[in-house]
């Protein structure tokens, strides 16, 4: 099963239409991250201690982290933010530390990031080897797309949805 959640807190705009675009090739289901209640991260450990997987807050994010536990193949699409993930997302993320290393492993990580530079600009190759490096740490395939998002150039977004829809077909 695919697990898609998208980080944009705007609704209906590229990163919504990028995650929508790929879930409808993939199936699964599409979270958006900016309806989940993800409280940050305390680091306080109960999830990997006396919670046995679970945290200690009392929010959105349990059954999320279970459907993270059974997905096959995790798609993060994010704008970019500073050079980033945005803060909508990253609360998602880093609550996902209740799974372990042992929770990720033999997964697919599938990391689309869209920002308002072209996907030439240094940052683009600064988060690919980022999210690489991360995903070979905890033992998972990986496959990295940027697309640039310049307003209002909305054909060429067309045109940047259909490799959306390649990158789908091929990871599922
Ligand atoms: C707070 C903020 C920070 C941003 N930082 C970057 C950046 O570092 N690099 C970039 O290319 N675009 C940056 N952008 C532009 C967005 O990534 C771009 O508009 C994106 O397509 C928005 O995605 P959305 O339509 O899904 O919200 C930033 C936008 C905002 C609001």
């Amino acid at each position: 099963m695919t697990l898609i959640i998208t980080g944009s807190p705007r609704k209906g705009k590229y990163s919504d239409r990028i995650a929508e675009a790929y879930h409808e090739i993939s199936g699964g289901e599409l979270i958006y991250a900016r309806d989940v209640n993800a409280l940050p991260c305390k680091g306080c450990g109960y999830c990997r201690g006396k919670g046995e997987g679970r945290c200690i807050q009392k929010d959105d994010m349990q059954p999320i982290i279970e459907k993270v536990r059974k997905a096959d193949t995790i798609v993060l699409v994010s704008p970019i933010y500073w050079w980033q993930v945005t803060g909508t997302i990253k609360n998602v993320i880093d609550r996902l530390y209740a799974l372990d290393v042992d929770g990720f492993r033999g997964k697919k990580l599938v990391v689309i990031m869209n920002g308002g530079s072209e996907p030439d600009d240094k940052e683009y190759e600064l988060l690919e080897g980022q999210f690489r490096e991360m995903a070979d740490y905890i033992g998972m395939g990986y496959s990295f797309l940027g697309v640039g998002t310049p307003e209002g150039q909305e054909e060429e977004f067309q045109r940047k949805l259909e490799g959306v829809r390649e990158l789908a077909r091929k990871n599922g």
